[in-house]
């Protein structure tokens, strides 16, 4: 029998409201989970977490009836039940906010939160209440989006928010969550939070993965680890540790990385002066105004600042993907350039690791050496022919490098798990041997093993003299691995701190401050 115990609500009864148990579950090739059982009190914040493909998302779905067929049993509320659709399970009280969003992008918000429950009125369409509805609901959620808004035109962290209000007028009491915060900026995750914990305090029980310690430790009760499939442990938030937790997930220690010490920057590779990107119809003019920098082969340099201010534009343009054409000068290995089109950009050896590897990155159809291999077509060619055999043993490189847990080079890229999605992309590019290296939140749903493979990879790329310039959703991150961290605030370059000189405090500082500050461009060019 569970024992009584408090959260942070106050006193509560706690029985289970859902039970796992003996669940497994089986794809062709792979076993993502393999006789899991675990127990989630009612009104408890209880977090999940593992590496990538350990199985957290899979589990997650099989409560949410997304995953109908398994083998083991489910029950809420002590009733067994067997959900053959997510409708089912918001029938029984249990929504899930996806990993991926799953959103129409062309409905309006209001539409969204309501599809397939539409309200109607004399056997029409009553978009006038469901905007009501949905405005008082974003009021519950301190936010101002607007309920007739196509869902395409909002930020991700919008777009987020949108999915719990509709987990909130389902009223549903169990609330799954699967990496909200991996899109989202500081400022949404603190919203976010806000949020959660109100809705903690309400009594929703909350399931929530994360690969984020933080949030982990931060409002959890209690903490699941998953590993191959397997539930290693559950453990009382407060009888444990970060350390503790890290160590159950990858089954041994994750040293700390501290790089940055011993490597020295060359001569410039890439230079950039006054560059603006002009920002059509909108109030602000400018999406990018008169930013100057250098980047140095060798060097990392990272782009910090808040949503919005203008990292991922920066890199665009540099890759040529810019809706716009930038003003100002790009110069590359001496020449300048003024790439229109990513493949040029590719042709001049430089390379990007997208934000969104849904839209841009990941092709779905593919499967994972094909994936991988896309870009370096030419060196698995053979007589005018692909070499499959070229192309497998590529792949089969690139999956032992970054770890990518899948079933082997032909497995249909859409089944791994969402951190290992991210790093065939990772990895296509890293094969096409850039001069200049984009990367744009690279370690997004990422664990922790395999961020400090990354960090290591990305240092091992500088120290043959690769440029690298990256962004990150987590401040802790660029302050590892950079040399160098320009801050953007509204599209301008506000600050600029060396390695000595970092800290979160301010980078923050920089991040939202309007002023320019004097001191920038950079050391001239290096000349
Ligand atoms: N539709 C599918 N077809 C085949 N294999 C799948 C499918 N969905 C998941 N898998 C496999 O099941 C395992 C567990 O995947 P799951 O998505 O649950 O991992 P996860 O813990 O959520 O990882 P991440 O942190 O990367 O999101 C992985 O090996 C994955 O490749
Ligand atoms: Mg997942």
């Amino acid at each position: 029998m569970p024992q009584p115990t408090q959260n942070s609500a106050g006193a509560k009864e706690v029985s289970p409201i859902v039970q796992v148990e003996s669940v497994t579950k089986r794809f062709p090739g792979v076993v993502a989970l393999d006789d899991v059982s675990l127990h989630v009190r009612r009104g408890e914040f209880h977090a999940i977490c593992g590496e990538n493909g350990a199985g957290k998302s899979t589990l997650m779905k099989i409560l949410s009836g997304v995953i109908p067929d398994y083998e083991g049993r489910v029950l809420v509320r002590g009733r067994p039940v067997r959900f053959s659709g997510t409708r089912d399970a918001e029938a029984a009280g249990i929504s899930i906010i996806h990993q991926e969003l799953n959103l129409v992008e062309q409905l309006s918000s209001a539409a969204n939160i309501f599809l397939g429950r539409e309200k109607t009125s004399l056997g029409l369409l009553d978009d006038r209440a469901m905007e009501r509805e949905a405005r008082s609901l974003f009021e519950q959620l301190d936010c101002d989006i607007n309920p007739a808004r196509p869902v395409r035109e909002l930020r991700v962290g919008d777009q987020q928010l949108i999915e719990i209000a509709k987990a909130l007028s389902l009223e549903s009491d169990i609330l799954i969550m699967d990496e909200p915060t991996s899109a989202l900026t500081e400022s949404e995750v603190e919203r976010l939070f806000r949020v959660v914990a109100r809705l903690h305090e309400q009594g929703v029980t909350i399931l929530y993965i994360s690969h984020k310690m933080d949030e982990i430790f931060r409002l959890s009760d209690r903490i699941t680890v998953l590993r191959d499939g397997k539930l290693v442990r559950t453990l009382d938030r407060r009888e444990t540790s970060r350390r503790e937790v890290t160590h159950l997930m990858v089954g041994r220690e994750i040293e700390s990385v501290e790089f940055g010490g011993g490597r020295s920057a060359g001569d410039p590779i890439l230079y950039v002066e006054k560059l603006s990107l002009p920002w059509p119809g909108h109030a602000r003019q400018w999406r990018l105004e008169n930013i100057s920098f250098e980047l140095r082969r060798g060097e990392v340099v990272g782009l910090a600042g808040l949503m919005g201010a203008g990292r991922t534009e920066l890199l665009e343009c540099l890759f040529g993907s810019s809706d716009e054409r930038p003003q100002g000068k790009i110069v590359l290995d001496g020449k300048e350039v003024a790439f229109s089109h990513p493949s040029e950009a590719k042709a001049a050896r430089v390379a990007m690791v997208n934000e969104d590897r849904k839209q841009f990155g990941l092709f779905a159809q593919m499967n994972v050496r094909e994936n991988i291999t896309m870009c370096t077509l030419d060196r698995s060619t053979q007589g005018g022919l692909v070499s499959t055999r070229r192309e497998r043993a590529a792949a089969l490189e690139s999956i032992d490098q970054l770890g990518v847990r899948c079933s082997g080079p032909e497995a249909a890229v859409t089944s791994l798990s969402g951190g290992n999605q991210q790093k065939c992309v990772i990895a296509r590019w890293l094969k096409t041997d850039p001069k200049v290296l984009l990367l744009d939140d690279p370690t997004r749903g990422v664990d922790v093993g395999a961020k400090a493979e990354l960090y290591k990879i990305i240092d091992a790329l500088c120290r043959k003299g690769l440029g690298i310039i990256v962004t990150s959703s987590e401040l802790p991150e660029l302050i590892t691995l950079c040399d160098r961290i320009l801050v953007l605030c509204e599209g301008r370059l506000t600050g600029q701190l060396t390695r000595p000189e970092f800290s979160e405090q301010r980078i923050m500082e920089y991040a939202t401050m309007r002023e320019v500050v004097p001191s920038s461009p950079p050391d001239a060019a290096g000349e």
